[in-house]
């Protein structure tokens, strides 16, 4: 396992992205540095981190075989990966909301951004993105969100916690075939926030309903039942859980 670690850059997954222009560099490169000042989220948020603080740093992962219809695989391998470290430390009430962030009750400690690359029908590398709060204590204008230190009133080495993800993540992402499919599934279903219970929705623009998260598709689509007892599937910017 390859780790750059940088000093400052405007986004670890966009300096591993251009790095893969440059060069080829092996599977499993990792790039982490102390202070991201441009840090990508999902949808076109942005990530805040405070420098120094968390760990901010992407992977690179390259695929044998995986078809672009099994990409929610990545997320599913990903996120599992990431609870388990953080059940093992120790952090109470752990849930993955759909699609990949890592909740503690309902703060917000992990966020997970995965670029994929495409050729014809295969995935053929996903430049995986993690931000994890962990020794900020500080959130101004992220009302949701919180940090290790927060929850476990301690605090956390970087480069020892850096290690323990990257192990799990390499185990989960060697181990990423269609063959496991099922079996990620159950474990992803298992700790997925708010699974069977009412939640409140809203699609764009639309207004506030209720419904109950039955599952995700093999698309990674989430199945929310609404109250006339049909099931209707969501992709990521056509449903938001409101919580
Ligand atoms: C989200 O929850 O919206 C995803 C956030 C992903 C943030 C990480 S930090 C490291 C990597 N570099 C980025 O620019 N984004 C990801």
């Amino acid at each position: 396992m390859k780790i750059i670690k940088l000093s400052a850059t405007e986004s670890t997954n966009d300096y591993l992205k251009e790095l893969m222009t440059l060069k080829s560099p092996p599977n499993f490169t990792v790039v982490t540095t102390h202070t991201q000042t441009k840090g990508r989220g999902q949808v076109s948020a942005s990530w805040e981190s405070e420098p120094g603080k968390n760990l901010t740093f992407s992977v690179l992962k390259r695929h044998d075989t995986l078809y672009l219809d099994n990409h929610f695989l990545i997320s599913m391998c990903v996120s599992c990966a990431v609870y388990e470290v953080l059940l093992n430390l120790g952090l109470p009430r752990l849930r993955v909301k759909w699609p990949n962030d890592i909740l503690s009750g309902t703060s917000k400690i992990c966020g997970i951004l995965i670029e994929n690359s495409i050729a014809g029908q295969e995935i053929k590398t996903s430049v995986i993105g993690i931000g994890l709060n962990v020794n900020q204590v500080l959130f101004s204008n992220q009302a949701k969100a919180s940090s290790l230190k927060l929850l476990l009133g301690r605090e956390i080495n970087l480069d020892n916690l850096l290690q323990a993800l990257l192990d799990t993540l390499q185990r989960y992402l060697n181990d990423i075939r269609l063959s496991t499919w099922d079996s990620i599934l159950s474990q992803y279903e298992n700790i997925l926030f708010k699974k069977n219970s009412t939640a409140t929705f809203q699609e764009p623009h639309g207004p506030l309903f209720n419904g109950i998260i039955r599952g995700i598709t093999k698309e990674g689509k989430l199945k929310v039942s609404l109250q006339d007892e049909s099931v209707k599937e969501y992709s990521l910017k056509e449903i938001k859980l409101h919580y």
